[in-house]
C-alpha cells in the first residue's frame, strides 16, 4: 500500500526505537522480525530472552538478533523505574512497594522506558485490552500540553475516491474517550487536524457531526457540537471547521449546498469528527465492511508520546504498519 510505504521510507531517515511489550506473542515477533529485515526502526523486546530466542528459534525468525530484549523481571534499571513511577504516582496513592510490583509488569514497563527517555514509542495490543495499554499511557506519558483527552483516529482510504480528499477521510474518535464534553469534543477536532496534517498529509476540512444540520433540530447532544464547534475554533482560529453537519450534508457537495448554504466545509469534508465514541467506532467498522475501506489505525492522537494499541484481531502486516506510523509520529519527520 502506497500510503505505508511512504511512511516506512520516512521512518528509514530517522531510525526511532519503537518498544513492543508483548514481546512472546507469535505475530508481534513476526512483525518485529520483518520490520528489522525492512530496517526502518529499532526495535525493543520486552519478555524472557531466552523464551524469546526460543520462539524466534521455533518460528524460522532470522533478524530477531538485531532486537533489544529486556527482561522485566531482571534488568539493570529496574530500580530506577521503580523510583520513577513512584515519583509519579506517589500523590494517587502508590506505595513504593506497589511500583516494584508495576514495574515488572510489561505494559507499564514499556511506558516507563518511553517516560526515562530509552525509547521512542511504543505499540501493543495484539494481546492485551485497549484499557490495559491505554491506563498505563495515561498515567505516565500523559496528553500533549494543551490537550485534555487522548482519542483515537482511523485514517480510512476508501474505494471510491469522490470523497474527502481523494477519497482519504479521517475519522476520530473512534477508539478511546467514551463521552466527550464540548471542551474535550474541541480538543479531538484539534488533535484530529493534527493528525491529518502529519499523518495523512492532507490539510484539514473538519465537519462536526450529528443528526442535525445547522439547527434542523434542537435538542442537547446537537448544543454539545455546536459548542465544541465554536471552543475548536477559538483554539485555533485559522482551522478550517464547521458544524454542527448531518454525515451526507458534510460529504456531499448538492446535498452540503442546500442543507448548510455558504458553508466552506459541508460537502468537502475530510475530517469527521464524531459526538461520542458509540458513533464514530460504529462509524468506521460499517465504512470499512460496507465500503470495503481500508481502515489505518487507531493512530492515537494527543498524547505526549507516541502510543498505539491494536486490535486483538490484528495482523501481522498491521502490527508493521502501526509500527511504521508511531516511528514517524516518534520522528516528527511527516509534514
Ligand atoms: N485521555 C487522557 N487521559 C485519560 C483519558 C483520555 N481519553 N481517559 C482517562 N484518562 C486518564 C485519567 O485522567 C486518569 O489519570 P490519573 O490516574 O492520572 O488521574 C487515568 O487515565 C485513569 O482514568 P479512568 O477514568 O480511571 O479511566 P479508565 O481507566 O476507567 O478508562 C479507558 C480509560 C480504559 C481508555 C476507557 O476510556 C475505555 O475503556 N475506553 C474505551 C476503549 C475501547 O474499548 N475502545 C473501543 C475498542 S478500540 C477499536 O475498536 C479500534
Amino acid at each position: 500500500m502506497e500510503f505505508i510505504e511512504k511512511l516506512k521510507a520516512k521512518a528509514l531517515n530517522a531510525k526511532q526505537r519503537i518498544v513492543l511489550p508483548e514481546g512472546l506473542e507469535e505475530r508481534t515477533l513476526k512483525a518485529a522480525d520483518a520490520v528489522l529485515e525492512e530496517g526502518f526502526a529499532d526495535i525493543i523486546l520486552i519478555g524472557n530472552p531466552q523464551e524469546i530466542q526460543s520462539e524466534a528459534a521455533r518460528l524460522f525468525l532470522k533478524n530477531l538478533h538485531k532486537a533489544t530484549i529486556i527482561d522485566p523481571q531482571n534488568h539493570e534499571k529496574m530500580d530506577q523505574y521503580r523510583d520513577l513511577l513512584f515519583d509519579l504516582r506517589k500523590s494517587k496513592g502508590l506505595t513504593l512497594d506497589q511500583a516494584a510490583q508495576l514495574v515488572k509488569d510489561p505494559l507499564y514497563l514499556a511506558v516507563l522506558m518511553i517516560k526515562n527517555g530509552d525509547a521512542d514509542g511504543e505499540v501493543a495490543g495484539a494481546e492485551n485490552a485497549t484499557g490495559d495499554v491505554l491506563r498505563p499511557a495515561f498515567q505516565i506519558v500523559k496528553t500533549i500540553p494543551g490537550i485534555s483527552v487522548v482519542s483515537g483516529a482511523f485514517i480510512m482510504v476508501l474505494k471510491d475516491k469522490e470523497f474527502g480528499e481523494d477519497g482519504t477521510l479521517i475519522f476520530a474518535d473512534c477508539a478511546v474517550h467514551p463521552d466527550p464534553d464540548a471542551n474535550q469534543l474541541a480538543d479531538i477536532a484539534v488533535a484530529s487536524a493534527m493528525t491529518a496534517r502529519s499523518i495523512a498529509g492532507i490539510e484539514p476540512r473538519i465537519a462536526m457531526l450529528s443528526f442535525s444540520t445547522k439547527g434542523s433540530a434542537s435538542h442537547e447532544m446537537v448544543d454539545k457540537v455546536v459548542a465544541a464547534t465554536e471552543k475548536a475554533r477559538l483554539l485555533m482560529p485559522d482551522l478550517k471547521i464547521d458544524g454542527e453537519l448531518q454525515a451526507d450534508a458534510a460529504l456531499v457537495p448538492a446535498i452540503g449546498s442546500k442543507k448548510a448554504p455558504g458553508s466552506e466545509i459541508a460537502g468537502k469534508a475530510n475530517v469527521l469528527v464524531f459526538p461520542d465514541l458509540q458513533s464514530g467506532n460504529i462509524a468506521y467498522k460499517l465504512v470499512q465492511r460496507l465500503a470495503h475501506a481500508e481502515a489505518i489505525g487507531p493512530v492515537l492522537q494527543g498524547m505526549a508520546a507516541p502510543i498505539n494499541d491494536l486490535s486483538r484481531g490484528c495482523s501481522v502486516s498491521d502490527i508493521v504498519n502501526l509500527i511504521a506510523i508511531t516511528a514517524n509520529q516518534a520522528a516528527g519527520t511527516l509534514e
